[in-house]
């Protein structure tokens, strides 16, 4: 467990530093170690016996399960998000994929808002309809009528992100918690575009929050990765009959399943995560990228603040420039969501800027690849500012129905605010409208 200071809690900033982190106990490095090993050595076969029948949860087996980087990893930012434990995988789209499966089965039915990243939307639509688990997809996420009339009898959670990529768009956590709730299902929240310093979905009823970090946590651009933090919140034993994953024994000579065995350690969503889904399917981290992850971590706090400050100057930018016809980011005041990114992000929210460029999807290409200072790529969260038109590069795998319903339209343009100086990005944006000035205005954006 991570060694706060029993003589007054750590704040956030002091947290990102410390959390999870001790001097290495063989060498003394301060600074947390790559650990680069597939395995560890066994003391006994007696030890060897308790690590495989989770008798032993503090030592390590094989970095597929777990390792000493990426564990410090886990323990830190389980405690940023005020969870209970975490679980570190490869990549963003490993997290959402096993937390889920760590629920769904075939047969199962998910719960999705719309206002998601468009890999997350292919993933439930195309990849769980082929294990033949199906989705109902929520276009207006303040309709929570639509919410309560998705849930069926086979529905197994609710997926959404508290600040969607790419509209900016900010969930009601507490109340889609709650009907989430009153349904018997988990609540699982991506928090990517957040970070936990803007935004504890944990705190306002999410069960299980996802990131791709990827993004802010790492920060550099350096390391694909994604981690699941479990809150051991939700109640697996309220209905046994409804997770079988959870109630039953995994193997038929087991005594006991994981709720059972360790709900009272809350760690029953975790290590059953840890122990049979990552350990099945596969999609370790690697220690180097944990260590990279550190590196970000450290500074999350910092990055965040400045990243508010420039995309709040970009948004307002944009918001008086007469090639604009539309600026998503929630804390401008024209936003539909202003009044709630007030309440649940009150410090901010985030680097992601998308605005809708007149012109439609050419003047959007265009506007794109005549950004120098934005890097013209796929990418979120890194220091250095970023674009991209998301219908026809992150969300051109969906149909143009289901982009409409997610609010991409052809004139979409998605921005990653850097920490560069925010006169140099206004400056490279106002060059790049200018490329497109005379585009001729063959669609409406
Ligand atoms: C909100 C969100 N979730 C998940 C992912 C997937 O993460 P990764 O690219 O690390 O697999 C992304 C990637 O853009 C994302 O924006």
């Amino acid at each position: 467990m991570t060694p706060t200071d029993p003589r007054r809690p750590w704040g956030f900033d002091t947290a990102q530093i410390h959390a999870g982190a001790r001097p290495d106990p063989s060498t003394g490095a301060r600074a947390t170690p790559i650990y680069a090993t597939s395995s560890f050595q066994f003391e006994s076969a007696e030890q060897a016996a308790d690590l495989f029948a989770l008798n032993d949860l503090e030592h390590h087996t094989y970095t597929r399960l777990s390792n000493p980087t990426t564990a410090v990893a886990e323990e830190r930012i389980a405690f940023l998000e005020g969870g209970a434990s975490a679980v570190a995988v490869s990549s963003g789209q490993a997290a959402n994929t096993l937390a889920l499966l760590n629920l769904l089965r075939s047969g199962d039915h998910l719960v999705s808002s719309s206002h998601i990243y468009g890999g997350s939307s292919n993933l439930f639509a195309r990849r769980f309809s082929e294990l033949g688990i199906s989705t109902t997809f929520i276009d207006d996420i303040d309709d929570f009528a639509s919410w309560r009339r998705a849930i069926q009898p086979n529905t197994r959670a609710v997926f959404a992100e508290s600040v969607g990529n790419p509209l900016g768009s900010v969930l009601d956590i507490a109340t889609v918690a709650g009907i989430a709730h009153a349904a018997g299902v988990p609540l699982v929240i991506d928090n990517t575009l957040a970070t936990p310093y803007l935004l504890q979905p944990l705190r306002h009823g999410a069960d299980i929050v996802t990131h791709s970090t990827t993004k802010f946590l790492s920060g550099h651009g350096t390391a694909i990765g994604g981690i699941i933090v479990d809150g051991a919140t939700f109640d697996f034993g309220a209905e046994p009959d409804k997770w079988p994953g959870f109630t039953f024994p995994d193997l038929p000579h087991e005594a006991q399943g994981y709720w059972a065995r360790f709900s009272p350690q809350k760690l029953a969503y975790a290590l059953r995560l840890r122990t049979t889904v990552l350990r099945d399917y596969g999609p370790a981290p690697s220690p180097f990228n944990s260590f990279l992850l550190l590196q970000g971590l450290e500074t999350l706090s910092l990055r965040v603040r400045q990243h508010v400050t420039n995309a709040q100057r970009v948004a307002d930018f944009l918001h008086a420039h007469p090639q604009v016809a539309a600026v998503h980011y929630a804390t401008h005041p024209h936003s539909r969501w202003a009044r709630r990114a007030a309440e649940l992000l009150p410090r901010g929210a985030g680097a992601i800027v998308s605005f809708e460029i007149r012109g439609g999807g050419a003047a959007g290409q265009l506007f794109a690849e005549s950004l120098r200072l934005f890097s013209h790529l796929a990418n979120i969260g890194d220091v250095r500012s970023l674009v991209i038109h998301p219908a026809s590069t992150t969300h051109a795998q969906l149909s143009p129905d289901v982009q409409r319903r997610g609010g991409i339209t052809p004139g979409l343009i998605r921005l990653s605010v850097g920490l560069e100086d925010p006169e140099d990005l206004i400056a490279d944006l106002e060059f790049a409208f200018a490329a497109v000035q005379h585009l001729p205005l063959t669609q409406t954006a």
